[in-house]
């Protein structure tokens, strides 16, 4: 989730390189580096951390020169380091390259490049780009771009210079955003709108498979194989405060957005062209994993309840009995975990010190832990046997959503593993799961299209006091999470149950003063949860159920019914939660809250 800016034209290139990573800085932040073709020579200056290092360091030594790139870094490859940082460079010195995305070959690639003499100094997927760009360079940068690309597999957005070509960018992308703002006089490339808009509105979208050469007066775009194409042409209308956020209103709606694509990028390259599950992370022997006799899970808030998901996901398909508890309950338990025992510990930010204690404590007893987390180099993944991670990208608004479901199509991912490890579950039946999976990306984006109903119901309970979440197997998880999502951005008191369990305790908190929120969603307890609906309206409660599209029945027994298109029921975690993320996030907005940095709460939980 990096951020890439390109400049060529008359202004000093370092001015505006710094200033727009400055604006895409929220996509990474690890470290960040540009290369300017500067009196002949190509000068690539990378520091770690935050921008502001790189900034002080180019006040410090200026780097004059009209033409450059830069780049933000979120690593995937390659701990942070100055080494890592972008921009790459060939052998020669002569080519930089500054990347957005994953290639998933790169060790192949690496390795053949390494055979014909060539010289990798980072762990980076993107420094074999440029090597390989210098292996096919013959006099035409844009050519050679063109020849190294089709060797790549995965995700990419490049930018590309070369000192023989000083006047030129060269820019590419599939799968990974990259536009070209176009000035008077002047070009830039960038990962994201928010870079351009102190100079122009006027944006080229670069399309899948297409290459620009950019230069001070013309853009040149063309096909794979050299052939010029047209490209979308955009007028930009946010001013640079919204474009900051992409044009949303808030981190959290954004997040909430770019769901589809963190759950695609966390699913990316998982199922082996064999049949296999890819989860090298777990560093274990088909037959370590089939030995394994337990599966405990450590998380705290939303990761816990992806974890609560993950139990249901283990125990159906790899049949492995999964015990879940929040971590400050686990490290100061004395839980009992071994070395048959796989321990998971779900945590987005990695720095959860209730998280962390749990996997020390796990690791003192002899188990393997493996953590999921979304961010590389974060002190879990540098304390557990093995991480998995989800490609989120980064989260700004302290509600997490998109994390969310990324760490349960992780989680989904692992429990496939560990069903195909002990076949339990046959070929063909992964085959067909994992179709099903590759789907929720398009089932979240439909249901993200159409809110008119959340909406609508949004307004109807901005000024209640209370709420209840009832929920069964995977929805009870889902409506702990909806709960939670509720509670922490719009401060209504929101508290989910069982929904079985609501008969021993929670039905003498339903009035017609507590709205109660059930999920009730297709699956093999249906007809038991439209009974709980039903206990809880004869007691006066307004019900919203969130329910399976064609479900036209459940209109009677509810005051507003949010659909979402049906999947398998062990698989219907994800969707169900969009509408009470959209739901919680409209009443907070209609009642005046900061969702993006709701009261006592912080982004990662590093005290106990
Ligand atoms: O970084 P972690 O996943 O370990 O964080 C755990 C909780 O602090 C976190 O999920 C918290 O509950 C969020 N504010 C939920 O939106």
């Amino acid at each position: 989730m990096c951020g890439i800016v390109g400049y060529v034209g008359p202004r000093q290139a370092s001015d505006v390189l710094l200033g727009g990573l400055a604006r895409l800085e929220y996509r990474g932040y690890d470290s960040a580096g540009v290369a300017i073709a500067s009196g002949g020579e190509l000068k690539v200056m990378r520091r770690v951390g935050k921008l502001v290092n790189l900034t002080q360091a180019i006040g410090k030594t200026p780097v004059p020169g009209f033409v450059g790139i830069g780049h933000t870094r979120w690593a995937t490859h390659g701990r942070p380091s100055e080494e890592n940082a972008h921009p790459h460079a060939d052998c020669t010195g002569r080519i930089a390259v500054v990347h957005n995305g994953i290639i998933e070959n790169y060790m192949e690639l690496r390795e053949e490049l390494a055979q014909n003499g060539h010289i990798l100094r980072s762990e980076t997927d993107t420094e074999t780009v440029a090597h390989l760009v210098e292996s096919y360079y013959d006099g035409d940068l844009a050519l050679a771009v063109r020849k190294a690309i089709k060797r790549l597999h995965g995700a990419y957005a490049l930018g590309v210079i070369h000192l023989d070509e000083p006047e030129t960018i060269v820019a590419a992308r599939k799968d990974s955003p990259l536009i070209i703002g176009l000035g008077k006089g002047e070009n830039i490339v960038a990962s994201d709108i928010p870079a351009v808009l102190e100079y122009t509105r006027e944006v080229l979208a670069l399309a899948d498979d297409q290459v620009a050469t950019v230069s001070a007066g013309q853009v040149i775009v063309t096909d794979l194989e050299g052939a010029p194409v047209e490209s979308e042409m955009l007028h930009i209308e946010w001013d640079l405060a919204a474009a900051e956020k992409g044009g949303f209103a808030d981190f959290m709606l954004k997040e909430i957005y770019e769901q589809p694509k963190a759950i695609r990028e966390t699913l990316r390259g998982r199922m082996g062209a064999d049949g296999i599950i890819q989860l090298s992370e777990l560093e274990m022997t088909p037959g370590q994993i089939a030995s394994i006799d337990r599966v405990f899970i450590l998380a705290c808030g939303t990761s816990y309840h992806a974890g609560v998901v993950a139990k249901t996901l283990i125990e159906t398909w790899a049949r492995i009995p999964v015990e879940v508890q929040v971590s400050s309950e686990f490290r100061y338990g004395d839980p009992i975990v071994d070395d048959e025992t796989l321990v998971v510990a779900i945590t987005q930010s990695g720095e959860t010190a209730d998280t962390l204690a749990g996997v020390r404590e796990a690791r003192n007893r002899g188990a393997k832990v493996i953590a999921i987390t979304n961010v590389v180099g974060s002190r879990v993944t540098r304390e557990s046997d093995g991480v998995i991670y989800t490609h989120a990208g980064p989260e700004i608004g302290v509600a997490a959503t998109k994390t969310f479901t990324a760490q349960i199509a992780a989680l989904n991912v692992l429990a496939l593993k560990l069903a195909q490890a002990k076949g339990i579950l046959g070929q063909e039946r992964i085959a067909a799961l994992w179709a099903d999976l590759n789907r929720i990306p398009d089932i979240v984006e439909a249901i993200l299209a159409d809110l008119d109903a959340i909406e609508e119901c949004a307004a109807a309970y901005t000024d209640v006091y209370s709420t209840l979440f009832l929920g069964r197997g995977v929805g009870w998880a889902v409506a702990m999470e909806g709960a939670l999502k509720l509670k922490e951005i719009s401060y209504i008191h929101a508290e989910a149950f069982a929904a079985g369990e609501m008969k021993h305790g929670p039905i003498a908190l339903i009035s017609d003063e507590v709205p109660v929120v059930v999920v009730a969603t297709q699956g093999h307890t249906y007809e038991k949860v439209v009974s709980n609906i039903q206990e809880v309206r004869a007691r006066g409660a307004e019900v919203i159920v969130v329910a399976t599209h064609g479900d036209d029945e459940i209109k009677r027994h509810a005051e507003h019914v949010l659909y979402v298109p049906a999947t398998s029921e062990l698989l219907s975690a994800i969707p169900a939660t969009i509408p009470l993320q959209v739901l919680s996030y409209r009443i907070a907005k209609f009642r005046g809250c900061n969702v993006d940095q709701p009261r006592s709460l912080a982004k990662s939980v590093t005290v106990e």
